[in-house]
């Protein structure tokens, strides 16, 4: 579930030509569940009206801070209900008036008064964004926990580009949930795995299996979110790595295997989401394989080494990092689970089953620890990775 979902959020529009994307952010806020009411500036009305956000919300949006129809103080209103609140597109204008304290209309009185969280999606061409003042104005609403997002370098309306690009709506509106994101794993450094591996028979073929990598992918991210430093050991994918990790790419168990052994001297927290092939040939062909006659030609396998278990058994008694695997099965589930617990000198085993887990968005799963076994039913892999990350916080330490 979103960190959004359940929120009310006060959205003001200021009057630039990113204005026509405040429609999408306010959409994007209720997809996660978030009650919106939205204020404009008089200069936002002149790119998009509030008939625009009428319909969206359902609920009249806001321009006039002596709006007469309005019983009693609108901007005292508005901040009682809102969690939090999104400026979008911040102009250097009306960047300027919150850094001065200037309230010389609803939106920036509505800023004065605000509680909780503040997000700024600044807007504005290149020189404005570079100017002194602006820069100096950025500064100090960062100083006072202003969180900034953007903008971005790229094509701007007036043809030109550079760096005063709005950020899209989605990471916006992502930025925005992070400040409601407890940081719960802040100053925890996590090694993640994820995806298959390709074990090459040739220079063309490989044994692989059909892991897609979306849970090792959510697991990264959501620990990023949650405000972990993470490192993200890839196998072949093909996904978009997540914001803010650091992506190591790797094709075989042993690479694998080399870069986990790499990393996990400054990991607090392991998680083995990776389906890393248990063989691989005992010989790669350095050419490519030919049909000869009739034959079929034999593939010798000989064992790629156990990640999980070797970290299991170089962390010993300090049991540090805290150590996550991952069970993939056909039948006797918690069982085997629960037997790879202790032969692998795990902390945690999330177990399920193969037609669940693999390549889908969504699993079922049961966390399986030596305190018991814990069925979290089915969910999203981004919420199977917050249920993971909620257990392995009341284990891990940070820097031992
Ligand atoms: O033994 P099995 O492959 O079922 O164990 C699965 C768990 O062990 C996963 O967490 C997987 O990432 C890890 N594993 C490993 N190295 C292997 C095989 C599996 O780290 N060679």
């Amino acid at each position: 579930m979103s960190a959004l979902a359940g929120k009310t959020l006060l959205v003001v529009v200021g009057g630039g030509i990113a204005a026509f994307k405040s429609a999408l952010v306010v959409r994007e806020l209720q997809r996660r569940g978030a009650r919106v009411e939205v204020v404009l500036t008089e200069a936002a009305t002149r790119f998009v009206t509030p008939v625009t956000f009428a319909a969206i919300t359902g609920r009249k949006a806001h321009v006039d801070l002596w709006d007469a129809s309005f019983p009693g103080e609108l901007h005292v209103q508005l901040t009682d209900a809102a969690d939090g609140v999104l400026v979008v597109p911040a102009t250097a204008d009306f960047l300027a008036k919150m850094a001065h304290g200037l309230g010389d209309d609803l939106g920036s009185v509505c800023l004065l008064a605000a509680r909780g969280p503040v997000l700024v999606a600044p807007a504005m061409h290149p020189r404005m964004w570079s100017n002194p003042a602006t820069v100096q104005n950025v500064a100090t609403l960062r100083a006072r926990g202003v969180a900034v997002c953007g903008p971005v370098d790229g094509p701007l309306a007036s043809g030109a580009s550079g760096m005063g690009r709005m950020v899209e709506p989605e990471p916006l509106v992502d930025a925005l949930e992070a400040c409601f994101t407890p940081q719960d794993l802040a100053g925890l450094r996590v090694l993640i795995t994820a995806g298959g591996t390709h074990e090459a028979l040739d220079p063309v073929r490989f044994l692989g299996n059909r892991s897609s990598g979306k849970m090792g992918y959510a697991l990264a991210e959501r620990a990023q979110r949650r405000g972990a430093a993470v490192t993200l050991v890839s196998g072949p994918v093909s996904l978009a790595p997540p914001a803010d990790v650091t992506v190591v790419r790797v094709r075989s168990a042993v690479e694998m295997f080399d870069s986990v052994s790499n990393h996990y001297p400054a990991a607090d927290v392991v998680v083995m989401a990776a389906a890393v092939a248990d063989y691989r040939p005992a010989e790669v062909s350095p050419q490519k394989l030919k049909k000869t006659g009739e034959g079929v030609p034999a593939v010798t396998l000989v064992r790629n080494p156990d990640i999980l278990a070797s970290l299991g058994a170089r962390r010993g008694a300090a049991r540090h990092p805290t150590l996550v695997g991952f069970a993939v099965e056909t039948e006797n589930l918690v069982a085997n689970a629960r037997d790879k617990l202790a032969r692998k000198g795990c902390d945690l085993i999330v177990a399920n089953r193969a037609e669940d887990g693999f390549e889908g968005d969504s699993n079922v799963a049961v966390l399986v620890s030596p305190e018991g076994d814990l069925p979290v039913g089915a969910l999203s892999k981004r919420a199977l990775a917050d249920r993971i990350f909620d257990h392995v916080v009341g284990l891990a330490r940070p820097g031992v």
